[in-house]
């Protein structure tokens, strides 16, 4: 979307074509509320840029077909080593030899990844935030084998699309999740005690911290699989952290699926 709104042209790509028409639908709402705020008094410009914009995205369920045309891959699949490993093994094979390719893993090694291709100097981390329409932050990590060229490439990328780089190297959770991954997870422990109601918590770092959303309701909307998927993988490479102990009720409300807003139930209710 933000590629998109930016001039760019965007193929996006997904499983299924059902999956496809619900991002575009949801890509389409995102457009109406960005479009209400940065034209509010301009009705029809609005209308024209959401045109625009979606004139920009195509969409198709086979990457491999793709990617020949493409300058740039920006990889958002699910958090597993092996199938991200397998999908860009399988590009790296079909890309042309310029192309880029991204991860905007927030848990996984970037250097495991551009190991899986031939393109380790072409091979970066690219790093969005929820939601990606309103944060203004793109963290670009460079791995030891990631060329200057194309970290360059990365950062103009990201200020092309409207956003402000910073840089880091390919250590776990980068700046970000390094510091609000084990925040959120403190909150849940401090929960679990009992030493305070998750309402409290939230209310606290609002008012106390001027944080926008309290760590449970940002636990809620990032997804607690997302965040049971960081904190899981940090455990693995450093079971001694006690940042990086796993909560039993993160575990417990994931295996019940109340993965947060986008299943209806997390630590709140949303219906
Ligand atoms: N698309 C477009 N516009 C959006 C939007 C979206 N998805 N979400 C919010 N907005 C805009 C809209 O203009 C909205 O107005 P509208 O409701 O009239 O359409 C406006 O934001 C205000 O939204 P709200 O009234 O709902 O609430 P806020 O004023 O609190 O702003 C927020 C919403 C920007 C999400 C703010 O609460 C915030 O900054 N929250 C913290 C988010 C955060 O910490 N993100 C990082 C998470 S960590 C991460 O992503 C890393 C990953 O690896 C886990």
């Amino acid at each position: 979307q933000v590629a998109a709104a930016s001039g760019h042209t965007v193929v996006l790509v997904d499983q299924s074509d059902e999956i496809l028409k619900k991002s575009t639908k949801g890509i389409e709402e995102s457009l109406k509320r960005v479009t209400k705020k940065k034209f509010a008094d301009k009705p029809e410009a609005g209308a024209e840029f959401i045109e625009k914009t979606l004139k920009n995205i195509t969409t198709s369920t086979d990457a491999v077909a793709v990617v020949h045309s493409t300058d740039l891959v920006i990889e958002a699949i699910v958090e597993n080593q092996d199938i991200k490993n397998e999908l860009f093994k399988r590009l790296d094979k079909f890309a042309p030899e310029h192309t880029i390719f991204a991860s905007n893993t927030s848990s996984l090694q970037i250097t495991q990844l551009a190991n899986s291709t031939t393109r380790q100097d072409r091979f970066g981390g690219l790093h969005f935030f929820n939601p990606v329409p309103m944060m203004k932050l793109v963290e670009v990590i460079k791995t030891p084998m990631t060329s200057q060229k194309t970290f360059e490439s990365l950062v103009d990328f990201s200020k092309a699309v409207g956003k402000s780089p910073v840089s880091c190297k390919d250590t776990p959770g980068f700046i970000v999740n390094r510091l609000l991954v084990p925040y959120m997870m403190e909150a849940v422990r401090l929960f679990e005690r009992g030493d305070a109601s998750k309402e409290d918590i939230d209310v606290a770092m609002k008012l106390g911290a001027g944080y926008p959303m309290g760590p449970f309701e940002l636990l809620d909307y990032v997804g607690l699989d997302t965040s049971k998927y960081i904190i899981d993988g940090w455990h693995s490479l450093e079971p001694d952290n006690p940042l990086f102990a796993p909560s039993p009720l993160l575990n417990k409300l994931v295996e019940e699926k109340k993965l947060g807003k986008k299943t209806g139930e997390g630590f709140y209710k949303y219906k």
